[in-house]
């Protein structure tokens, strides 16, 4: 490749396409397959594809062996449209269910996390189709996105925001990983060395390419030296003078041979996944809607029955609710799919039930409710757990026929039930995909009993969550206070009440457990019976319970677990093998993970709160310095202060300066400044602003201000730096515009008029 070639590869070509002469194309994901032209306006606005069940869904399955089905099913559709890389799983941790993507995201946990993300991965690079592991790292709000800095503590970091990523790039080998938006600990994504090539290339061993997230890269040569390789999208010419200008300048080299290295992986990537490529066979035995529906089936999660489900033939049944014609099955943004087919739940009902319009005259009363698209999405936080109000009302208005109320819940994370203890049921289905209604008409049916598992806790109430107070709020500065206390690791340590545990849900039949046996401190054996009536599949978990002692720990965490089908009556013993960190904690001193040695529990159950056998065991390890301990003394046991940090305790933890990104000011502004954050200073930012909402809500395909599209095109305007706003509104706002607004917020209003005029003139 000549010098010119190598510049011209870094940067992505239009929207979705990398490569010079020989270009692939790069698609979103991950629950299902978004392609679009460059030429599409509105999100929305790509090829039909199968929806499949979102993260939330697929991970609450608690099966890698179906979500390899779905990733089978992916690739089909990839290969079929010539698709080279698909733009997911996204694994970031969830760290309060607040997260607008929550339901793009596997759990709170990083083990499971890190197992469904792997079978996603490995399935579909093992046919040729590449992946992209998302959003690296430290994402996980949508508030100040593209600005914000995530403020995280090294154990936190390795233990949990990592983790699931360090698995999959070591287990699956993912072709590519795209570096996120926000700040990690100060220095932006694409930036950050530590992070792209100290900790993915050289202490995980990642041998494939580092894409940016859409935007996310502001300065071109600086990311290619911190490791990151191909830009997305096409910057249109903005950041190409910035990279000349760095290897016309460079003095030693280092410049070039980075973007060496970086071309040779864009190339590598296009070789590798080129649409002719002969591993990339479509497979003529799936049938992807058949994956869409056994994954939905899977996932669901029955959170409450008092035997009201199945509900028997013959059954007189009243529906309602404002999910109830019109089932939410995805959610909105990057990842939002045009739908094959729409579920019809009045039909689905009526085929097995003859349902009446009139709730007096049946015997049990259906609600169909929970979070839809103006609460959560792409772009934009929840502002609380709450139902709104109109919800709980109607479930009110239900009760007090005093007959039987099924609540059939949707949504892609945790949110406070209404009158949990008055329904008969509760049927959570997370956000299931295409065949929402079919998966919903086997379980309620009976024809198959429920198995799914909550990934997630349910709180009881908002002020419960650990990072409460320090989660999207007003500030760009966000300081990860809780630690390694992310979701049951907190609740389960300090004995917080909730209203479903981790690893919670409920089933029709009922499963015994016994023989417990732990072999060489890696694997469990243990025994499962189906004791009940009717078949049905268990998932078995373990939880390494961690010894008490002066050195902060969590009380538990999930180290295996196992999913089993059962015909009532039959018996197996079943292997789990244990995670090869179940032992470990990250030391700061040593910078490397050491074996914690002392007397551990092994406990198998059903939930986190079911614990059903257990056994001890006792750990040869190293002694945690003292170094190490007073970095992260003991909170525990019997704890009774409020565990989240104090911004003292935090700092020495943390062992870093805090940042003070939230407070700009004159003089301060740059390309990587919001319009919002300007608008503080400039009225010509303001201006803009209002320009800009005008004009998104005319694009959107409703014209409404509250469509999650134009939620999300909004933040991204407003709230992402001025440079990928530029770029990404298609010169609506134009690079004169972009220093006339910086030179306002600044201060130098004269100057922002020359520019303007320059702009004008041009
Ligand atoms: C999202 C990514 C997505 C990309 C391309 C970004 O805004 O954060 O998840 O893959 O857009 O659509």
């Amino acid at each position: 490749m000549t010098e010119e070639e190598k510049i011209s590869i870094v940067t992505g070509r239009g929207m979705w396409h990398a490569g010079n002469s020989r270009q692939i194309m790069l698609c979103d994901g991950p629950n299902g397959l978004r392609k679009q032209d460059d030429s599409a306006v509105s999100n929305n606005d790509s090829i039909i594809a199968t929806c499949y069940p979102t993260a939330v869904t697929i991970a609450q399955n608690w099966d890698p062996d179906q979500v390899r089905r779905v990733a089978d099913g992916l690739a089909n559709e990839c290969i079929l449209e010539d698709v080279s890389v698909l733009l997911g799983p996204g694994v970031n941790i969830k760290r309060s269910p607040l997260g607008g993507r929550s339901f793009e995201y596997y759990s709170e946990d990083p083990f499971l996390s890190g197992i469904t993300g792997t079978a996603f991965v490995a399935g579909l690079e093992s046919r040729g189709v590449g992946t992209s592991l998302k959003h690296f790292a430290g994402n996980s709000q949508e508030r100040f996105r593209m600005s914000s800095n995530s403020q995280i503590d090294e154990r936190a970091l390795h233990e949990i925001y990592l983790r699931a990523f360090e698995m999959i790039v070591k287990n699956a080998r993912p072709s590519t990983v795209m570096a996120s938006y926000n700040r990690l600990n100060g220095v932006y994504s694409c930036q950050n060395r530590e992070l792209l090539t100290d900790i993915l290339r050289n202490r995980w061993g990642f041998k494939g390419l580092v894409v940016s997230d859409w935007g996310a890269c502001t300065d071109l040569p600086g990311s290619i030296r911190a490791g990151m390789d191909l830009e997305m999208p096409d910057s249109i010419g903005f950041h190409r003078p910035s990279l000349e200008k760095a290897l016309r300048e460079e003095k030693d080299g280092s410049m070039r041979r980075a973007l060496d290295r970086a071309a040779a992986r864009v190339e590598k990537l296009i070789t590798d996944t080129f649409p002719d490529d002969k591993n990339r066979k479509i497979r003529t035995d799936i049938d992807t809607h058949q994956v869409a529906k056994q994954t939905a089936v899977g996932g669901s999660v029955l959170l409450k029955n008092n035997g009201s489900l199945p509900i028997k033939k013959g059954t007189v049944i009243y529906a309602s609710g404002p999910l109830y014609r019109k089932l939410r099955v995805q959610g909105g943004g990057s990842s939002h799919i045009n739908i094959r087919r729409d579920p019809d739940m009045p039909a689905a009902l009526r085929k097995e039930y003859e349902v009446v319009e009139d709730p007096k005259e049946a015997d049990v009363l259906l609600y169909f409710g929970g979070l839809t698209d103006e609460i959560e999405g792409e772009g934009y936080d929840r502002e609380s757990l709450e139902l709104p109000d109109t919800q709980k009302e109607d479930i009110r208005n239900l009760l007090s026929t005093g007959k039987p109320v099924i609540f059939i819940a949707f949504g892609g994370s945790p949110f406070i039930i209404p009158y949990r203890d008055e329904m008969a049921s509760i049927l959570y289905m997370g956000l299931p995909g295409e065949a929402a209604d079919e998966a919903i008409m086997e379980l309620l049916s009976g024809r198959v009993s429920p198995s799914g598992k909550l990934a997630e806790t349910w709180p009881l109430r908002l002020e419960d969550t650990p990072c409460f107070g320090f989660f999207s709020t007003d500030s760009r500065d966000i300081e990860y206070r809780e630690s390694i206390f992310v979701g049951y690791r907190f609740y389960d340590t300090f004995q917080v009440p909730v209203q479903f545990c981790f690893g919670y849900g409920l089933s029709y039949t009922s499963f015994s457990y016994d023989g417990l046996k732990v072999k060489d401190l890696s694997t469990v054996k243990l025994k499962i019976k189906n004791t009940g009536t009717v078949s049905g599949a268990e998932v078995v978990q373990i939880y390494v319970r961690n010894p008490e002692g002066d050195f902060l720990r969590e009380r538990r965490s999930l180290r295996g677990f196992k999913k089993v089908f059962l015909e009532p009556g039959e018996e197996k013993e079943i292997t789990i093998s244990l995670d090869d960190r179940s032992f470990q904690v990250w030391s700061v001193e040593k910078g490397d993970f050491i074996t914690c040695g002392g007397e551990y529990a092994i406990e198998a159950g059903a939930s986190l709160q079911d614990i059903r056998v257990r056994a001890s065991v006792h750990v040869e390890g190293e002694n945690v310095s003292a170094g190490d301990r007073e970095r992260y003394p003991s909170y525990y046991p019997g704890a009774k202060r409020r565990p989240v940090f104090s911004g003292a305790d935090f700092q020495k933890l943390y062992g870093r300066e805090f940042s003070d990104f939230s407070r700009r000011g004159k003089g301060e502004f740059d390309r990587t400044a919001t319009i919002r954050e300007m608008s503080r200073a400039s009225l010509l930012a303001r201006l803009v602003a209002g320009i800009v909402h005008r004009e998104v809500v005319k694009m959107s395909s409703s014209g409404k201000d509250n469509d999650p599209e134009v939620r999300m095109m909004e933040e991204f305007i407003l709230d992402g730096t001025i440079d990928a706003a530029a770029i990404q509104s298609d010169r609506m706002i134009g690079d004169d515009l972009v220093r006339a607004l910086i030179e306002d917020a600044n201060g130098h209003h004269l100057r922002a008029v020359k520019e303007l005029l320059r702009g004008g003139r041009k």
